[in-house]
């Protein structure tokens, strides 16, 4: 195992898993410098991190497109290692807009490496997903599992591992691990820091969430004749806290060349009801909600084999349904516009509880 004593460069890390990761990091010592444009977030949430971490970030407004921008950064800010974020991530609008995905985040990720072989970084985490496994064939997903996605997005993603594993064999200095997010929920334990989506949002919890707290009227479950106990899709949420954790263990395991690609999930399935019910329960609120046709794309069940994360980087997730729900509940309650209007003292003083800001 290597021992950490890094500057991280995050890109995308202003963002909702972003965020976490570098509050992940900034715990553990390391020092971190964010690279995003913001285009899906808001820079007050790197401000609640250095505030819940009570230290200090480095943050550039570049575009991972721009190769001398990163290029710069890892010179100038000693950059040991990149956990890259930033990409582009609703599934529904890569349908319309392929080629702005295949620029942002496949042509992005190229300007990233190259930027890194050039500057001589070659220790990279990266944000894979499950989509890149498509419909599954069997279940739970193991690593093994045949590739087949079906979106765009997803196909930039495993463009992406594609080219990384290929870079790993043209030049054994490179040390990457691929690392296949299943649903990422929550929220930071604080409250001050968690999922802000611009206009409505496509995930089943942030909807729940501003459901339950009045934002929105009736969530829409997306098809109850599935296959499944109760006929509504069954997913592998998994605590973001935890997810974010997994990426600090993967920079910990990178000592050997090559590339490692590892699931983070828990290896539990919840269904969409199953979720609904949890969350009335975790927030004293009701979600009104109403059947309606499947959504075009969506598989009936999909959750994770997270065998190998045990064994590869000697990661489990820990926090129940319960607590993601909990915790999700208490940044919506929080924050009910996001980071929009929500002035860090207000929040502070809604967040009492947590006893490290008392
Ligand atoms: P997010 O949109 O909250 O964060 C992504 C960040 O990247 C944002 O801050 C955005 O401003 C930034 N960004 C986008 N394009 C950029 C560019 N060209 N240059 C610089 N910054 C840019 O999304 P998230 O949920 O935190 O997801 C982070 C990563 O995890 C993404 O790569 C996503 O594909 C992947 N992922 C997310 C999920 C999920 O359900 N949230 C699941 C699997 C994988
Ligand atoms: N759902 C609803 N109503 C909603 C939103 C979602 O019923 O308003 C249902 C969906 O039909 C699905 C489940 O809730 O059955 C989960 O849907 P999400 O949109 O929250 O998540 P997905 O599993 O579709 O996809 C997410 C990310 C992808 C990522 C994938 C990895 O959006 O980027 O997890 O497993 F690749």
């Amino acid at each position: 195992m290597r021992k950490l004593s890094e500057m991280v460069l995050v890109t995308g890390g202003a963002g909702y898993i972003g965020s976490h990761v570098c509050i992940a990091l900034l715990d553990a010592g390391l020092d971190v410098v964010v690279l995003d444009n913001l285009s899906n977030s808001n820079k007050v949430s790197l401000e609640r991190v250095q505030s819940i971490c009570r230290r200090a970030l480095a943050f550039r407004h570049a575009d991972i497109r721009h190769e001398e921008a990163i290029h710069d950064v890892l010179r100038s800010c000693g950059v040991t290692a990149v956990i890259h974020l930033a990409g582009l991530k609703a599934v529904g609008d890569s349908n319309v807009r392929p080629l702005t995905y295949y620029e942002n985040n496949l042509l992005g990720t190229m300007r990233l490496v190259s930027a890194m072989k050039r500057a001589n970084v070659k220790t990279l985490v990266f944000s894979s997903s499950a989509t890149v496994y498509g419909i599954p064939k069997y279940l739970p997903l193991d690593e093994k599992h045949p590739l087949c996605p079906t979106n765009p997005y997803g196909r930039t993603k495993l463009a992406i591992e594609e080219m990384l594993k290929d870079l790993c064999r043209s030049d054994d200095g490179w040390r990457i691990a691929n690392l296949r997010y299943f649903n990422p929920v929550g929220a930071h334990e604080s409250g001050l820091v968690g999922e802000d989506p611009l206009g409505p949002p496509n995930n089943l919890l942030p909807f729940v969430a501003q459901v339950a707290i009045g934002r929105r009227e009736t969530l829409q479950i997306w098809g109850n004749d599935y296959d499944t106990p109760d006929g509504t899709g069954v997913r592998d949420f998994i605590h973001v806290v935890d997810l974010a954790s997994g990426h600090l263990s993967a920079l910990r395991h990178l000592s050997r060349p090559g590339v490692l690609t590892v699931n983070l999930g828990t290896g539990n399935g919840s269904s969409v009801l199953n979720v609904v019910r949890t969350f009335e329960a975790a927030s004293g609120r009701s979600v009104p909600y109403e059947f309606r046709e499947r959504r075009a794309g969506d598989v009936a069940v999909c959750y994770a084999d997270p065998t190998f994360a045990i064994e590869a980087l000697g990661w489990k997730s820990t926090r129940s349904l319960e607590q993601m729900c909990a915790d999700h509940w208490r940044w919506q309650l929080q924050n009910p516009d996001g980071y929009h209007g929500s002035e860090l003292a207000k929040v502070r003083e809604r967040s009492k509880h947590f006893r490290r800001h008392a």
